[in-house]
């Protein structure tokens, strides 16, 4: 047997202790598997005290990431400090001193993946990243290489926990979005400042890292259009459910064709899913993604997205994936950069079916002015209704279903509609998939 790979761990906190433990549990497997003994050698934290109070071996303890880059003993670098500026001049101090890079920074690889991996590539070094989506289920290297074969027709994904379990207890307790919310904070599933959870940027930044990984380039994130789950209200998962619907924080990203060529669309919002269809049972913090591949058709890849160790079990394959890589080099760096696909849809161009709920007044004449304004935008309606009042005029909630129409068509329909008397409260609209 060599001399132990030795690894780098830069952060101890959940996820960095996490790697730790697990790759000290299942060394001995790994070494099996592999044939290859792996080893920390350093690990770089903020506070060095405190990490040896917990139990880390001091004389691994450094409070320079430096040190890491620096160790010639040290092939691999495990990023998990989850910052920005001092994460990417760690990864490219260490792509430049040759060293393999594993990082779960979703946000980073979603901001920088260009400059990335235009450095991986200038100095030959692979990144890999498993970590960063959906936590424990290998989606990225479903994408990478069991899927190679196919054109990506669709990737529909529940890919953050903490809205997934927000949304469920709003749907299966009645509870309102604060209430869910403080249910979810007390349950320790949401960050401290949830907010990235909810206003939908944290599965934006995962939802950016499949789409360039399906699509063969780097989605610059202003060109993808993102909606959180805060106005939701109780009323919506009730219509939702009597129309035949779960709402869930979909990330969807399409090409519009599967004809390269085509245009991309990348979008995080509500959306109403058919209670038939699997997406709609993924339930509490789990994450589900849904692939349709041109040749292999569905396929659903579903596990926990997030904890210390699903995490942890996702940079053991990288961690393995790159002892690998260091023994046999390889032309794909993790990311395979190409032309067939490139542009973004601009949003208005956007097509899509919807669900819109209003407050209008119960008096006659209301629903023709409503449907007057969608039939002169030639915006179909599919369903519509409203439940029954005590009063004529009293305010009443009008749920429409609507056919296919484009985002600049329902923006327009729900401006004018906004500015009818009779309409009290802004109009909400949410997005519809019917999947195909
Ligand atoms: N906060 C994320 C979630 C997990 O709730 O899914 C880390 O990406």
């Amino acid at each position: 047997m060599q001399h132990p790979i030795g690894i780098g761990l830069a952060g101890l906190g959940n996820v960095g202790a996490g790697v730790f433990k697990n790759l000290q549990a299942n060394r001995a497997l790994l070494r099996e598997r592999l044939g290859l003994d792996l080893e920390v050698r350093k690990a770089a934290v903020r506070d060095v005290a405190r990490r040896a109070e917990e139990g880390f071996p001091p004389e691994l303890l450094t409070n320079r990431w430096q040190d890491l880059v620096e160790d010639p003993q040290i092939r691999i670098i495990v990023e998990v400090m989850g910052r920005k500026e001092e994460s990417l001049q760690l990864i490219l101090a260490a792509i430049a001193a040759k060293k393999i890079v594993v990082t779960a920074n979703k946000a980073l690889l979603a901001e920088h993946g260009r400059d990335i991996f235009e450095a991986a590539t200038l100095h030959g070094v692979p990144v890999f990243y498993e970590a960063a989506v959906g936590g424990g289920i290998p989606i990225i290297k479903a994408l990478r290489e069991a899927l190679i074969g196919n054109h990506i027709i669709s990737i529909h994904g529940i890919i953050n926990g903490t809205s997934n379990y927000i949304l469920t207890r709003m749907r299966e307790a009645g509870l309102s979005f604060p209430e869910a919310l403080a249910e979810a904070q007390a349950a320790g599933y949401a960050e401290p400042d949830p907010s990235f959870d909810v206003n939908g940027w944290d599965a934006a930044h995962k939802a950016i890292i499949l789409a360039s990984l399906a699509y063969g380039f780097w989605i610059p994130p202003e060109q993808i259009s993102v909606e959180g789950i805060e106005s939701l209200t109780a009323a919506d998962f009730r219509f939702a459910r009597q129309l035949g619907y779960a709402i869930k924080l979909l990330g969807v990203i399409k090409a519009t064709s599967s004809t390269p060529g085509s245009e991309i669309e990348v979008r995080v919002h509500p959306t109403l899913v058919p209670e038939k269809h699997v997406l709609a049972s993924v339930n509490g913090v789990f994450n589900a993604v849904a692939v349709h591949g041109n040749v292999v058709g569905e396929t659903l890849f579903y596990g926990r997205g997030a904890g210390q160790d699903p995490t942890s079990s996702a940079i053991l394959c990288d961690i393995a994936e790159a002892a690998e890589a260091l023994a046999n080099p390889r032309r794909n760096l993790g990311f395979m950069p190409h032309g067939l696909y490139g542009r973004c849809k601009p949003l208005d161009a956007v097509l899509s079916e919807y669900y819109v709920q209003l407050w209008v007044e119960d008096r006659p004449g209301v629903i023709a002015q409503v449907a007057g304004i969608l039939g002169e935008l030639q915006i179909g309606i599919s369903s519509i209704f409203q439940p029954e009042s005590p009063d004529e005029g009293a305010m009443v909630p009008l749920v429409m279903m609507i056919h296919t129409a484009s985002h600049a068509q329902m923006r327009a329909a729900l401006e004018r509609i906004n500015a009818l008397p009779c309409v009290h409260r802004l109009p909400r609209m949410i997005r519809v998939e019917h999947f195909s």
